[in-house]
């Protein structure tokens, strides 16, 4: 039988709704509470805590870190952690991915039971959903690492962490009691108000995800576009199990550009394993400076060497030799080197949802002095 349709007209309004007006609000919220914090975090500032994975400081804080904002950065939070000698972290698996710089020392990854070493200078990535772990190979001298977390995965529901081994100084809360499991195993700690808290793998999580390896890859090209859907499966897990975990800057080239000297480390054109970060070096020559730009997209840099300053949006904000500079959304910029006699250098950090959302880019404003653009080692 044959049903029709009522075709259902705009009707007088029984009721309203203040999306738009709650927007403008959220709009004028999210302004002023950005205006309140300051563009560069003291190193000293921030206390080490003990926890879980490693000792470490929360150097740029947000939701991805169950912490409230300290600067105007949403999209990646920043830590610091130390390896005592011949130390280790916690081992565990997420499906946000993270990006390390090793300050001080020499180690190495375990990735899913593979070993990728690093020393002073390397960048170590942990790409999505990754069992991993961190060793000071050194008997004598701690290892620091310096490292980015996107801090989306929150909202979008995959933000959970299954903790495999704790760090050998964690400790539960005061008053919880330790549980057990099978081989007098310590599996988790009940808190004094009653709530049980367990660690180690979600094992419905692995195996779904197992048998999404495990898929059989699709043979020939696909024939219409659910297959090449489904063929993306496959060559994504295939992607994660060869692509590179780390870089080492030495064997990268500086290039000369309009916002000054740069070397890339991290970015998709570089077959990195990250795909919602990149991150280059930047040296600023004695008593010089960078190039001016603006860009939609959110910009962190820890600073490496030396001492200067940043304006960002007419506002001088003063940095030295460890402290973070944030550089929020749509933040007209340029950094200088307040020392007449050395170099300045630190590593930038750019989250790469703003390009995924379609806001890359930079407008450019003004050429660094003296640059000399390089015209060789560009990407292909
Ligand atoms: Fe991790
Ligand atoms: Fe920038």
């Amino acid at each position: 039988m044959e049903r029709e349709l009522e075709r259902i007209k705009e009707r007088e309004p029984a009721m309203f709704d203040r999306v738009l007006e709650q927007s403008h609000q959220l709009l004028k919220d999210e302004k002023k509470h950005a205006a309140s914090f300051p563009h560069v975090i003291k190193f000293q500032d921030i206390p080490w805590t003990q926890g879980a994975q490693a000792f470490h400081k929360h150097l740029i804080r947000g939701p991805a870190l169950d912490m409230p904002y300290n600067t105007g950065i949403r999209s990646m939070v920043a830590l610091e952690q130390i390896l005592a000698p011949s130390g280790r972290s916690g081992r565990h698996r997420h499906y946000f991915e993270a990006m390390f710089y090793i300050l001080e020392g020499e180690g190495y990854e375990i990735h899913d039971g593979k070993r990728y070493d690093w020393q002073q200078g390397d960048i170590a990535m942990v790409p999505t959903y990754t069992v991993h772990q961190h060793f000071n190979t050194d008997p004598k001298a701690s290892a620091r690492l310096f490292y980015i977390i996107p801090g989306i995965f929150r909202f979008m529901g995959i933000s959970e962490t299954e903790q495999i081994e704790l760090h050998i100084n964690y400790r539960v809360p005061d008053g919880a009691t330790p549980i057990y499991g099978d081989g007098n195993r310590f599996t988790g700690y009940r808190t004094g108000d009653g709530k049980e808290f367990f660690f180690g793998l979600d094992e419905p999580l692995q195996k779904m995800m197992d048998d999404m390896k495990a898929m059989a890859e699709l043979v020939g090209e696909p024939k219409d576009d659910y297959e090449r859907v489904m063929k993306q499966l496959a060559e994504e897990n295939e992607w994660r199990g060869r692509v590179p975990r780390t870089v080492r800057p030495s064997q990268l080239p500086w290039q000369n550009t309009r916002m000054g000297k740069i070397k890339y480390l991290v970015h998709p054109r570089l077959g990195s394993a990250l795909r919602t970060i990149e991150s280059f070096l930047q040296e600023l020559p004695p008593g010089g400076a960078s190039g001016k730009h603006l860009h939609v997209g959110e910009e962190l840099h820890l600073v490496l060497e030396g001492k200067g300053y940043d304006i960002h949006d007419g506002v001088r904000w003063d940095w030295e030799k460890e402290d973070m500079v944030a550089i929020p959304i749509n933040t007209v910029h340029q950094h200088f080197n307040a020392d007449p006699k050395n170099p300045a250098l630190f590593l930038s950090v750019q989250s790469r949802l703003f390009d995924l959302v379609g806001h890359g880019g930079v407008r450019h404003l003004e050429d660094a002095p003296g640059a000399s653009l390089t015209q060789a080692n560009a990407w292909p």
